[in-house]
């Protein structure tokens, strides 16, 4: 009697979180993203703290295809154990605003706005230009490396490529397989999507292992990373490494709202939850109205938001920010390699 009761509770215990997940009803899926009905309501709300528009990014959208590129799969509670936890001590003493692009003003990757176009590659981009951005402020070194090898050759140890991935194990990808640069492997998709043809979104690139110029080794161009941590869910700690080591990836939750973002301190005010989304911490500061906010590069290009850029209120764990902060710090290993004769005479047969 007494499994049977347990099982039973079990179930009733499990169904609220079901119908959570499925909240978006399947007809809704092929409406509009973008609604007048949710700008109006937030321009209209002075207490929103931020202003909404129709961003053109966006215009075609349905809400389908807009949760799939939604792509960043939480860490598993049961992995989050065996990651190391980074711990920076109090002593810093951290300034009221910053701005990594003003920081670092050598390294313009920074600063750069992608596309992650109708792919759910959230969890890759936000990891590959933070990490390039790393390699800059530690190397003094510009570099561009890419999405692409990591989204389409990483597969299930980081998750389904367009069809999401969790960000800490791309952090492990270029520790273990380090990951190439740009030029050899650009990215599939950066003109967007054309439709009808691609619905609800791009198909995961294969991995090929390949660079596209048949100059470059693919071996040869990979870099690396050193570790792969987590940053404690605490705006000291994520200040801290921002400020030491450099811009870092974070995943929050996304409603509707968001999506018609276009300036001001986002705070979550109206819509339903569509999934959850990666991009690049750069920033923190103290907006006029005396709002806290985080400052981030997202890769929705440069049509939507503020420039490509968004804030987020900080210091409240808005739509879980705070919650899952990774990142590594770049290793020297394979970047200083002298090309040698004998390396040289594979390529040369090519
Ligand atoms: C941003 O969108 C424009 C217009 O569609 C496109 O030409 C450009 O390549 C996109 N930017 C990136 C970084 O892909
Ligand atoms: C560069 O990274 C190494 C670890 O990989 C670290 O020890 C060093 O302090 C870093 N240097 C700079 C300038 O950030
Ligand atoms: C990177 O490129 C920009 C623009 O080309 C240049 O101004 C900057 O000095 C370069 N940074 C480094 C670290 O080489």
């Amino acid at each position: 009697m007494a499994p049977l009761f347990l099982g039973l509770s079990l179930l009733f215990l499990l169904a609220p979180s079901v119908l959570v997940a499925e909240s978006v009803p399947e007809l809704k899926l092929n409406s509009n993203l973008l609604q007048d009905s949710i700008v109006n309501s937030i321009n209209a709300n002075p207490k929103a703290g931020w202003k909404a528009g129709m961003n053109q990014q966006l215009s075609d959208y349905t809400l389908g295809q807009f949760k799939y590129i939604l792509g960043a799969r939480p860490t598993p509670e049961s992995e989050k154990r065996s990651i190391p936890l980074v711990h920076h001590d109090r002593s810093l003493n951290l300034p009221k605003e910053f701005d990594a692009r003003k920081a670092w003003p050598q390294c313009t990757s920074i600063g750069r706005i992608l596309d992650q176009g109708h792919c759910g590659s959230c969890w890759a981009f936000a990891a590959v230009e933070a990490l390039s951005d790393r390699f800059c402020i530690n190397y003094s070194m510009n570099i561009t490396l890419s999405v692409n090898d990591l989204l389409a050759c990483c597969g299930f140890l980081c998750g389904a490529g367009c069809d999401g991935g969790t960000p800490i194990y791309a952090w492990r990808y270029f520790v273990h397989h380090g990951v190439v640069t740009e030029e050899c492997d650009p990215y599939f998709d950066t003109t967007g999507c054309s439709h009808p043809g691609c619905e609800p979104g791009y198909p995961t690139p294969k991995c090929v292992r390949k660079c596209v110029s048949g100059n470059q080794l693919w071996r040869q161009s990979k870099h690396y990373g050193s570790n792969a941590y987590r940053v404690k869910s605490d705006q000291y700690q994520i200040m801290a490494e921002l400020y030491k080591n450099g811009p870092v990836e974070v995943a929050f939750d996304v409603y509707e709202d968001f999506a018609h973002y276009k300036s001001g301190v986002y705070k979550h005010v109206t819509g339903q939850y569509l999934g959850g989304h990666a991009v690049k911490l750069i920033g923190w500061g103290t907006s006029a109205d005396g709002e806290d906010y985080w400052l981030l590069a997202n890769q929705w290009n440069r049509s939507w938001g503020d420039d490509g850029y968004f804030m987020i209120s900080r210091g409240t764990n808005e739509c879980g920010i705070e919650e899952d902060v990774v990142a590594g710090l770049p290793s020297p290993k394979n970047m200083f390699k002298v090309v040698t004769e004998s390396d040289d005479a594979g390529s040369a047969s090519i």
